[in-house]
């Protein structure tokens, strides 16, 4: 079989490959398996149950439910909800938008592959890129650009405090620099929180962001996934909900409990959507409706955002206050920097004294049924690497991301057994 180099590059291996099949696949047998790997996020019983509710009245309501299942939504999605969610974001935020402004993809996941390569590759005979200004960044993104070579990246900064936890923070005026000499930028990309790390771009570096995407006449995309309004999963009180026409804000279902039925929600201006709908025209016809059908009458209500903000929040915040409690616990006496843990559903770990890389530790660690994700993959879009080298940062090949929103008991188990471990490998 001879695959075009679209094909190629698309079912190689990837890190996210990797990360969806060490959730899927069991790790043999007798093997006690402590998942702090993928990103699957936490049930929740009261998003649950208001799920529940949604499907009993959809299932009551004369032929509504069969209605649902018979046809097709528009490239563009489900048009009831659309509108709902413009009335929706404009009321709430006073955004200026209508259900123009709004489609929706399946999962949030397809949404950023659509829109990294609506604006990265060959260009009128210009190679565009889409340029990462804060690595590590989302294992999902590394491999989604078509062509080779169009992801660049700037290594953020990192501020260290003397309770042994760190951040990471936007090189400002590095960002400016790259693209005063980088003609062919075609967009800026971010996810807020970060994943990895669990940072929260603040309000100011989205502000310095979205002007110089302004200044450049470039979008400033936002993955959303685990933000604002929903499911809300920031500890921070310096993050507001934003757009503007210069800002593509992606958004998703996942993580506020719907992560089967698949359903992304993009925010950008009209011709951008306009696109994002015609690209789901030919990839896949429409977009799956269940998603925006249960949630329809839980957003316009205003149940979705107080479930996230009263609920899913502090579900999240409680979890990640555990975790920084058994970092501490077991870590005590190593040298060992914890990121802070501003949201996300992951913590991110610097081990500066691992003597091997956290591939190899990483390897290790399936052994003793401990599934995390190596640092190395939220590393990408370097020229260096392009030469087979490193990515320049130091904690390339030092940190681990745990996921830290499933069961308390498998979470501690698994950060004793990585704290072992690291004692015997620095
Ligand atoms: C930062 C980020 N963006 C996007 C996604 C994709 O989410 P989905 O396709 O389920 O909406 C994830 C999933 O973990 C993520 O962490």
């Amino acid at each position: 079989m001879e695959l075009s180099d679209f094909g190629t590059k698309l079912s190689s291996h990837s890190g996210i490959l990797q990360l969806m099949d060490d959730i899927a696949r069991p790790l043999g047998e007798g093997v006690r398996v402590r998942p702090l790997g993928g990103g699957n996020p936490a049930r929740v019983a009261p998003v649950e149950q208001a799920y529940r509710r949604q499907m009993e009245h959809l299932l009551s309501s004369g032929e509504d439910f069969e209605d649902l299942l018979a046809h097709y939504d528009s490239p563009q999605g489900r048009v009831s909800f659309l509108e709902m969610a413009a009335g929706f974001f404009k009321k709430e935020y006073g955004w200026d938008l209508s259900s123009d402004n709004i489609a929706l993809t399946n999962g949030s996941q397809s949404a950023m592959f659509y829109l990294f390569n609506m604006f990265s590759g060959t260009t009128k005979g210009v190679k565009k890129t889409i340029l990462f200004p804060l690595m590590p960044e989302y294992i999902g993104y590394a491999d989604q650009g078509i062509e080779e070579g169009t992801f660049v990246s700037l290594p953020s900064k990192c501020v260290f405090y003397d309770d042994r936890t760190f951040k990471y923070v936007l090189d400002c005026d590095a960002v400016a620099s790259y693209l005063e000499h980088h003609p062919e930028t075609g967009a800026i990309a971010v996810s807020r929180p970060t994943n990895p790390s669990g940072n929260v771009l603040t309000d100011e570096e989205i502000g310095t962001l979205s002007r110089l995407a302004h200044e450049y006449s470039i979008p400033l995309i936002i993955d959303n996934a685990y933000g604002l309004p929903f499911p809300d999963i920031i500890f921070t009180d310096n993050a507001k909900p934003v757009w503007n026409e210069d800002i593509i804000l992606s958004m998703s279902l996942s993580k506020i409990g719907l992560p089967s039925i698949r359903t992304g929600i993009v925010i950008a201006r009209k011709d951008i959507i306009k696109a994002v709908g015609n690209i789901n025209a030919i990839a896949a016809l429409a977009t799956g409706s269940f998603g925006p059908a249960l949630a329809h009458r839980m957003l316009e209500s205003g149940e979705l955002t107080k479930l996230a903000s009263d609920v899913v929040m502090p579900f999240y915040k409680a979890k990640a206050e555990k975790m920084e409690g058994y970092i501490r616990k077991y870590f005590d006496g190593t040298d060992y920097y914890l990121h802070r843990i501003e949201g996300s559903i992951f913590c991110w770990i610097y081990l500066p004294s691992l003597k091997i890389p956290t591939l190899e530790f990483y390897s290790l660690l399936m052994k003793e049924g401990v599934i995390t994700v190596p640092g190395e993959y939220f590393f990408f879009g370097s020229e260096q690497q392009k030469k087979g080298l490193s990515y320049p940062h130091e904690h390339y090949d030092k940190c681990l991301r745990l996921n830290y929103s499933g069961d308390d008991v498998l979470t501690e188990e698994g950060v004793e057994i990585i704290a072992r471990l690291y004692r015997c490998y620095s």
